[in-house]
């Protein structure tokens, strides 16, 4: 059961993520949105990633012409119908994924297997809205896609073994470390970060130390890539405030629980890199300025 043809739903950050590494590994792609303006910003995205690997020399010229060649967009989930696997990275709210993958499943062969690239919804209730529990896993991805490494790839109680080993070697496949996790929300990588990203901002809360002193000390201290606050606006605030949530709904444990500042800024609208303020200001985004409150 070679996965040949990969369905993406949804071409935003991580949906054209996951659709450029799917075809830089041979795979043929397509990648459904909404509306023809978003498949093409990103298309466009995807492009621009190309171009830069092509410009440092890592694919040719040729590869570059392959790897779009093995691309489609479309808006029409039709499209979808003939592929072995397929991959949703659609809006994180319960009701669009269910409903997707309701009609997903009226749509497709019994044979494709079904994953979301969910990071706090159960997969168990997702598979739920489908007659094909048995071929519904977990794929997660990390932002930015093409250069993180890891996938974790969840099974629920009824994810077939066979479909599940499948899914770890596919994700191999793509030039990405797989982990085995069970479906559990928040899974490995969100159990331990999200308690981490909250606990920074409790740090600032409490005045332990300032802004830029918190992520230089997990930066320098510990060698992580970014700092905590600088993570948080790279995911956006909202989106963290939004998986705690969930989280803390599951476990009703309190290192899950957001803290009064992270909320404040996300009722303000302060959601971090994307809305162009968060704990810095990203009016000029290649050099971030600390946020004063
Ligand atoms: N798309 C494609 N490539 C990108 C990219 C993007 N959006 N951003 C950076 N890159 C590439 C660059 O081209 C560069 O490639 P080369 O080394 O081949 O030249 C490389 O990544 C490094 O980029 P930069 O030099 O510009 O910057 P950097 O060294 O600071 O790295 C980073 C940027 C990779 C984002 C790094 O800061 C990092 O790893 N940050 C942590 C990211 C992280 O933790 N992500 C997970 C978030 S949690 C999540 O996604 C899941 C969830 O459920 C919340």
């Amino acid at each position: 059961m070679a996965i040949q043809k990969v369905g993406v739903v949804g071409c935003g950050l991580m949906g054209s993520g996951i659709a450029q590494v799917c075809a830089q590994a041979g795979i043929d792609t397509v990648v459904r949105e909404v509306g023809p303006e978003v498949v093409e910003k990103g298309l466009t995205g995807i492009d621009k990633n190309l171009a830069r690997l092509l410009e440092k020399g890592t694919i040719s010229e040729t590869q570059r012409n392959e790897i779009r060649g093995r691309l489609k967009g479309t808006t029409s989930l039709d499209d979808l119908k003939n592929c072995d696997l397929i991959i949703e990275a659609i809006i994180e709210q319960l009701p669009a994924k269910r409903e997707l993958f309701s009609a997903l499943d009226a749509l497709c062969p019994a044979s494709t297997i079904f994953a979301s690239n969910t990071s706090s919804l159960t997969i168990t209730e997702l598979a739920a809205a489908t007659k094909r529990p048995q071929r519904f896993v977990g794929l997660h991805f990390f932002n930015p896609v093409p250069v993180m490494k890891l996938v974790e790839v969840v099974r629920t109680i009824a994810t077939d073994a066979e479909v599940y080993e499948h899914m770890v070697d596919f994700s191999a496949k793509l030039g990405k470390t797989p982990v085995r996790a069970h479906d559990s929300t928040g899974f490995i990588v969100n159990r331990l970060l999200v308690p981490y990203l909250l606990d920074a901002v409790r740090a600032l809360e409490e005045g332990v130390g300032s802004i830029e002193d918190i992520d230089n000390s997990m930066k320098l201290g510990c060698g992580h890539p970014m700092g905590p606050l600088t993570l948080l606006d790279f995911v956006g605030l909202d989106t963290t405030y939004y998986i705690s949530n969930i989280m803390f709904e599951e476990f009703h444990e309190k290192r899950f629980a957001s803290p009064a500042l992270l909320r404040r800024m996300v009722l303000a609208g302060w959601n971090g890199r994307k809305a162009g303020r968060g704990f810095y200001d990203y009016s000029d985004p290649k050099n971030p300025k600390v946020m004063k409150f």
